[in-house]
């Protein structure tokens, strides 16, 4: 038996609890790996707190990273010890999206990775980035992985390109690290002062504080000399939908990829039509993509940017710290 986090159905912080769980032996095409690190997300937080509980008890978390222990019949791509980590959508292999929603999301559709050991097929895992813990390899199932298909297969960010950053969370800072790489500038946004100061510290050529500057947009526009950026990370949603539409220029592409203000609201149809922008949804990525990321990383040595680690037990003191908003870069579990 191994240690699990389990959320009631209907999730609520006093619905976590700790418990155990069988750890069968891989069948035909299944690995066992025991977990060391988790991430969290705002996916997870809404599972975790309610906001979009369970419809029946889960496991929690769909970052998962750790070691191979054992492999089942067929298993080529790999061996025990080799470190290894989760991937968003276990069925999504290679291609176009083909999947709808989180109904095969580990910690959401399916049991997720708050636990030591966890049976699952090969394909939901990929090689995790060489010399990174099993920690560091658990922030790039989701956030790391956003970023990375926003700027390189969605946005085919270029050299020279400037690209927007929104707030200080796990997706924008993977997003500036990325963009830093491609050779683009970057103007990254924070409600708090300090964390401008920090965003600078990891690159960011210009800094704006959202919550003192309204029309942030408008700004970043200006600091393009009025041409307007190449690439938005649209992480805030309904309440910054329209000034990243201000930022962006003519043909511009705007990854849209969160909610962090609501989920619906105006959308400013002129803007996109007259500036002939592209809008692109964007839901985390597929095995292919996260392979060709973790590529990169070994070839750049690009380290995730981690703000605090919490023991598996204390998982429901990390989404509190997340609920804070203190955090900078990515919260962690060690499991
Ligand atoms: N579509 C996808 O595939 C995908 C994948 C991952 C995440 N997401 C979504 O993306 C969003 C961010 O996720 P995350 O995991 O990176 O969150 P997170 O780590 O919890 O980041 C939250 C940060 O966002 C910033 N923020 C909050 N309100 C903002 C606003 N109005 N304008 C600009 N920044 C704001 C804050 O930064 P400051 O404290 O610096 O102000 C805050 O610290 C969430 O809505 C999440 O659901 C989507």
């Amino acid at each position: 038996m191994a240690k699990a986090i389990v959320v009631q159905k209907g999730g609520g912080f006093d619905k976590v609890t700790l418990t155990t769980r069988a750890a069968p032996a891989p069948g035909p095409g299944e690995i066992q790996v025991r977990l060391r690190g988790s991430s969290l997300n705002y996916h997870d937080y809404a599972v975790v707190s309610g906001m979009w509980g369970p419809t029946e008890p889960r496991i929690p978390m769909a970052d998962g990273a750790g070691e191979v222990v054992a492999i089942g019949e067929g298993v080529t791509d790999f061996k025990p010890g080799d470190p290894v980590v989760s991937t968003f959508f276990p069925t999504w292999l290679d291609g176009e999206p083909e999947v709808e929603g989180f109904a095969t999301t580990p910690g959401d559709g399916v049991d997720g990775f708050a636990r030591e050991v966890v049976t699952a097929s090969a394909n939901g895992f990929t090689h995790a980035p060489r010399g990174w813990s099993a920690v560091e390899s658990a922030t790039l199932t989701t956030a790391g992985l956003t970023a990375w298909r926003a700027l390189h297969d969605e946005g085919r960010v270029k050299a020279g390109a400037t690209v927007l950053v929104q707030g200080t969370g796990g997706v924008s800072i993977f997003a500036l690290q990325f963009a830093k790489q491609a050779g683009a500038t970057v103007i990254a946004t924070s409600s708090s002062d300090e964390k401008l100061e920090k965003l600078k510290s990891l690159g960011a050529d210009h800094v704006i504080n959202y919550r003192a500057t309204p029309d942030w947009g408008d700004v970043a526009r200006k600091l393009t000399d009025g041409r307007g950026v190449d690439h938005v990370i649209e992480v805030g949603g309904p309440a910054t939908l329209a000034q990243s539409m201000i930022a962006t220029r003519v043909h511009g592409h705007i990854a849209v990829i969160g909610i962090l203000t609501g989920l619906a609201g105006d959308f400013p149809l002129v803007n996109a039509l007259v500036r002939q922008q592209q809008l692109r949804a964007v839901l985390v990525g597929s095995r292919r993509q996260q392979i060709d990321m973790i590529r990169a990383i070994d070839a750049t040595g690009l380290k995730p940017v981690i703000d605090k680690v919490f023991a598996l037990e204390d998982i429901v003191a990390a989404f509190r710290h997340q609920e804070s908003n203190k955090h900078f870069g990515k919260i962690c579990l060690e499991i």
